[in-house]
């Protein structure tokens, strides 16, 4: 096999002439022939002054380099996009696949033997994991892990399930001005991922599930000497890659991916992470089989005490002994013959694990925070292809109910409305927000977690039942319906809906309806909106022509693996 700098060679006519050309050109940077014969191993470099879960990105890269040299290796920093939830406009998931196929095409083009993905930030890890699925080059994602906690009067703050608790205290005015803003300095106090059990940190933790990240990589704090010595063992394991290593698709069997799917019932994980498995699914040709995910939350307890379904921060999660120790209370559930792209297998991971000196952050099996997953997934005919809601960061007294239903066409619409004395709603209302899904936001915003209005949180009202076609940050809580699919602007019957309709949510019974006739759904149908124009130019036009809906992971219909019917 071609190897080293001899591996995708530029098209010149003459394979000779384009070695000789590319030694001449990467010489200037001073590498010697010795150098340029070993194996390369690629390592991505998403650091952005943009992008602060990312801040240890130069050290994480020097760290790396020195595995892959210590092992023999020549190790080549290369930069690909960076992502970060609050500096991405409309949103961080209309950039996802642009950065899922800018990784995987420059992987594809550059020579390298093997490839160290760094990422951290929600949708950096998802976009790294779907490029490298069609991708001959073997890889591991090493995290940029999470962020330390702050301290305001005593109490530990991390972002960001704190940061909209004490946001909601604000609104209601439990917290002034003042307070709020020094509140703010202290949310995010180093870089680093959030440290909570958000989006970032559930697919961190799935990274090593799956046996794409060494063990423990996915939650050692961003700011620690274990995530250094872990980004150095991470660059060693790259070189052994190089010669040994599968292929990232060889790597996510079926048995893999549930191991994966297991994983994020029994994190409480983030509900974003559904939608990024489904993209996964889809770049090697299948289907994340929405009621088999259901039925496996069914079986699986949430055993991870963190926020937003518990209490903990990562810190502790990892103290506690991280995936690893999780995984280890699974065993009989989890397929541990599963491959690692670094050799060996999932079985692995939990075979000689210390003494257990901790039953709080990671319950036992027999003590778990819930009997039942984090996530489930809900269908109905205001839902024909599915939706989803994490129950465990719900108000149980929410799980059955009956109410009728306050419709806002967009996120504009809520925000200009949902605060108005006049808006006639109570408490026991279902606040239902449609056009916020892949293509009506467009991006598929994280607006799910619409806001108490503020009348009501004044009064004390802390949930509500909420019902969208957006999505939700992972580290938000309360009994808030999410990714409902088809979504409006997509021609599902959210777009029905009228102020005034009941609304039946069932969670145990895993229903979503509205309560209208058939006859009369089909007949409002026939008068939703027509779908609007397509933007005129560039990336925006792509990403409306080819996006698809949240069950098929919100990826673009060409880069799925399979043409659906
Ligand atoms: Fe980057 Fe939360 S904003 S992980």
């Amino acid at each position: 096999m071609t190897r080293g700098l001899r591996r995708r060679l530029t098209s010149y006519g003459d394979q000779d002439f384009s070695l000789f050309l590319r030694k001449a050109f990467i010489k200037a940077m001073g590498y010697s022939d010795d150098a340029l014969d070993r194996p390369i191993v690629g390592i991505s470099n998403t650091y952005s002054d943009y992008n602060p879960c990312h801040g240890n990105v130069p050290q994480l890269i020097e760290a790396a380099k020195r595995g892959v040299m210590l092992a023999g290796g020549l190790p080549m920093v290369f930069p690909t996009m960076s992502i970060h939830e609050s500096f991405a406009a409309p949103t961080s998931m209309f950039l996802r696949n642009l950065m899922a196929m800018e990784t995987e095409e420059m992987v594809r083009a550059q020579p390298m033997d093997a490839v160290i993905l760094i990422g951290g930030c929600d949708k950096t890890i998802p976009a790294q994991i779907m490029a490298a699925a069609n991708s001959e080059v073997p890889a591991i994602v090493l995290p940029t892990g999470p962020m330390e906690t702050g301290n305001h009067r005593g109490e530990r703050l991390g972002a960001c399930t704190d940061c909209r608790r004490l946001w909601a205290q604000y609104r209601a005015d439990q917290i002034d001005e003042a307070e709020i803003s020094d509140i703010n300095g202290k949310l995010a106090s180093s870089v680093g991922t959030c440290t909570v059990m958000g989006t970032a940190s559930t697919m961190a933790a799935i990274a090593e599930a799956v046996g794409l990240a060494l063990p423990m990589s996915g939650s050692a704090p961003a700011t620690s000497a274990e995530r250094f010595r872990l980004a150095e063992e991470t660059g060693r394991a790259a070189v052994a890659m190089t010669e040994t290593g599968l292929t990232t698709a060889e790597v996510l069997t079926p048995a893999a991916l549930r191991n994966g799917l297991i994983t994020l019932q029994a994190l409480g994980g983030s509900t974003n992470a559904v939608v990024h498995l489904a993209a996964i699914y889809g770049r090697l040709r299948r289907k994340l089989d929405m009621a088999e995910f259901d039925a496996i939350g069914r079986k699986v307890p949430v055993l991870v005490d963190l926020k937003p379904s518990g209490q903990g921060y990562m810190g502790e999660f990892h103290a506690a002994g991280g995936v690893p120790r999780l995984l280890s209370e699974l065993t009989d559930l989890l397929d541990l013959s599963a491959p690692r792209a670094f050799g060996g297998t999932l079985g692995d991971c939990v075979s000689d694990l210390p003494t257990r000196h901790e039953h709080q952050i990671i319950r036992p099996r027999g003590e778990p925070i819930a009997a039942s997953g984090a996530i489930a997934v809900l269908t109905g005919n205001l839902a024909p292809r599915g939706a989803v809601i994490k129950h465990s960061a719900a108000d149980p007294k929410l799980a059955v109910h009956e109410g009728r239903a306050v419709v806002f066409d967009s996120v504009e619409d809520m925000t200009e409305r949902l605060d108005d004395p006049a808006l006639e709603i109570k408490a026991e209302d279902i606040l239902v927000l449609r056009n916020a899904g892949p293509k009506g936001a467009p991006g598929m915003p994280e607006a799910g977690y619409t806001p108490i209005p503020r009348h009501l949180a004044r009064q004390g009202v802390k949930d509500m039942v909420r019902i969208s076609d957006a999505r939700m940050s992972g580290t938000a809580f309360g009994t808030i319906v999410l990714h409902v699919t088809p979504e409006a602007a997509d021609g599902g019957p959210l777009a029905a809906v009228r102020t005034g309709d009941r609304i039946r949510l069932d969670i145990p019974n895993r229903s979503l309806d509205l309560l209208v006739s058939d006859a009369e759904l089909a007949e409002r149908m026939q008068s939703i909106p027509a779908p609007r124009p397509l933007p005129e130019r560039g990336y925006a036009r792509l990403y409306a022509q080819h996006v698809t809906q949240a069950d098929d992971g919100v990826d673009f219909d060409f880069l799925m693996d399979k043409p659906r019917d």
